[in-house]
């Protein structure tokens, strides 16, 4: 991969934090913007002193200027709030933390040369499993997170 900086959103979570470690080993430069809502920074503690990573606590619900984008050719958009249950109880969470920050990013990575945007959906837009494991015979129920995905 011939690439500028990876910016990886959600960088410190649990999923983030691995594919910033596999990105770092294979020689990439990462920023990672993360809030630490559920995030930990010991997750990325052995990257920060490293050569070419940069970590920035930031809430992607506030609108993203081009400073975080500017020399970013690739974005991997993690940060979220992975809790399905969170959604049933208090919908707005989802909302905020979800389709906002996403709609945030968009609007950023739209005025600036970005080159790639990949999201990292979830499996909750199957529907409900029938079987476990099974998800080939997933039901249409579809929880908060699933439809939010969806969108
Ligand atoms: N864990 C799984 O099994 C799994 C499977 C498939 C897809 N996913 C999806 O992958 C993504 C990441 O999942 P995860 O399990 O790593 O979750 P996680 O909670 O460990 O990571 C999410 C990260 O986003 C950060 N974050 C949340 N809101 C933010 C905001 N407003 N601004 C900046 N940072 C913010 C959190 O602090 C956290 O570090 C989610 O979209 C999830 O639905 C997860």
């Amino acid at each position: 991969m011939d690439m500028k900086r990876v910016l990886v959103t959600g960088g410190a979570g649990f999923i983030g934090s691995h594919l910033v470690d596999a990105l770092m080993d294979g020689g990439h430069s990462v920023t990672v913007v993360d809030n630490l809502s559920t995030g930990k920074i010991e997750n990325i503690q052995r990257l920060l002193p490293q050569r070419g990573f940069a970590f920035e606590k930031r809430d992607l619900a506030e609108p993203v200027g081009r400073d975080l984008l500017e020399n970013c050719s690739v974005v991997f958009h993690l940060a979220a709030n992975a809790d399905v249950r969170a959604g049933t109880a208090n919908p707005r969470v989802h909302f905020d933390q979800n389709i906002q920050v996403t709609y945030n990013l968009l609007e950023g990575v739209r005025q600036t040369d970005t080159e790639d945007f990949i999201f990292t959906s979830t499996s909750t837009v199957y529907g409900d499993a029938q079987t476990i494991p099974g998800l080939r015979a997933l039901s249409a129920g579809l929880s908060l997170r699933g439809l939010e995905a969806r969108m």
